[in-house]
């Protein structure tokens, strides 16, 4: 059973500023609820119940969101306001949250690293809360990695299609077909040139990571702009053993950027119209 949720959400999301000047991009609001609560929401459908997170400087808001507040909850007690708050306190009841601070912004792979002193020694899942993911007819992608962890144990990716200029902006797998939708890793490489890039399948903010993870991150030197890559130790793990990928079932937005952000809300929005 894997039991932790990392979210590293230290970075700067300088893509939103100004609004990410003093507002984490996390808690950014998808209608009504922001990115991070649509994350839990995922991680506790794949049965994990303690959701750690990675912040910086500026983050505060993201502990305020799974904390009670005390004067709002006196202030709308009983009245038709109150069941605004249920899915949040219904978050609340469920998980436990724990956070630590990355006080330098090292790179996603310096992130999770940081983030050991809230995993204990085994496995665990990771969201980037503004990859959005939703998948209407089935179970969503944090469960549908459980699966496959549960057969084979090891670290998994999720990965996507994407066409071949946009490889630049992700880290990028090859491998060997052993299943519909999963192959064994033997490449990966951080935002290639879309030239050098081995295939055009790319990793999105879902992984699986078993907790050797720490030790390879501890000895993985900076990579592509400078930063401690994660797509680089994972590379070290396929090698030494073995790392999955895998195709996802459903939709993924990129609500890190503003076109994505605006796809998602659209789609939400229809979506709740349609449930009128
Ligand atoms: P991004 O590349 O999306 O960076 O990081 P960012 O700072 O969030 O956004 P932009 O590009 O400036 O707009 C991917 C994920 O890794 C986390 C971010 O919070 C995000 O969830 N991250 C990245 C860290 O936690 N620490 C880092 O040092 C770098």
């Amino acid at each position: 059973m894997i039991q932790t949720c990392l979210f590293p959400a230290a970075g700067y999301g300088t893509r939103f500023l100004p609004a990410t000047k003093s507002l984490p991009k996390e808690m950014m609001p998808i209608l009504t609820k922001p990115l991070v609560h649509y994350g839990v929401d995922e991680a506790l459908e794949a049965n994990m119940n303690n959701m750690a997170f990675v912040v910086g400087r500026g983050k505060r808001a993201l502990e305020d969101y799974f904390d009670i507040s005390y004067e709002l909850e006196h202030q709308i007690a009983g009245t038709s306001k109150e069941p605004l708050l249920n899915e949040i306190r219904e978050q609340m009841r469920k998980a436990t949250f724990s956070f630590t601070r990355q006080n330098e912004m090292k790179g996603l792979g310096h992130a999770i690293l940081t983030g050991k002193t809230l995993v204990k020694d085994e496995a665990f899942g990771v969201i980037l809360a503004d990859d959005l993911c939703v998948n209407e007819n089935g179970e969503g992608v944090l469960a549908q990695m459980m699966k496959i962890y549960d057969r084979y144990r090891c670290s998994i990716v999720a990965v996507m299609e994407v066409p071949k200029e946009q490889t630049k902006n992700y880290g990028v797998v090859s491998g060997r077909m052993i299943e519909d939708d999963l192959l064994v890793v033997d490449d990966m490489v951080e935002k290639p040139d879309p030239k050098e890039a081995p295939t055009n399948l790319a990793i999105i903010g879902r992984y699986i990571l078993t907790p050797d993870i720490f030790a390879i991150l501890e000895n993985t030197k900076p990579g592509k702009n400078g930063e401690i890559q994660i797509t680089d130790a994972l590379k070290f793990q396929a090698n030494r053993g073995m790392v999955l990928a895998y195709k996802f079932k459903g939709m993924r937005f990129d609500c890190g950027c503003l076109d994505g952000f605006v796809e998602a809300t659209n789609y939400f929005y229809n979506k709740q119209h349609d449930n009128k």
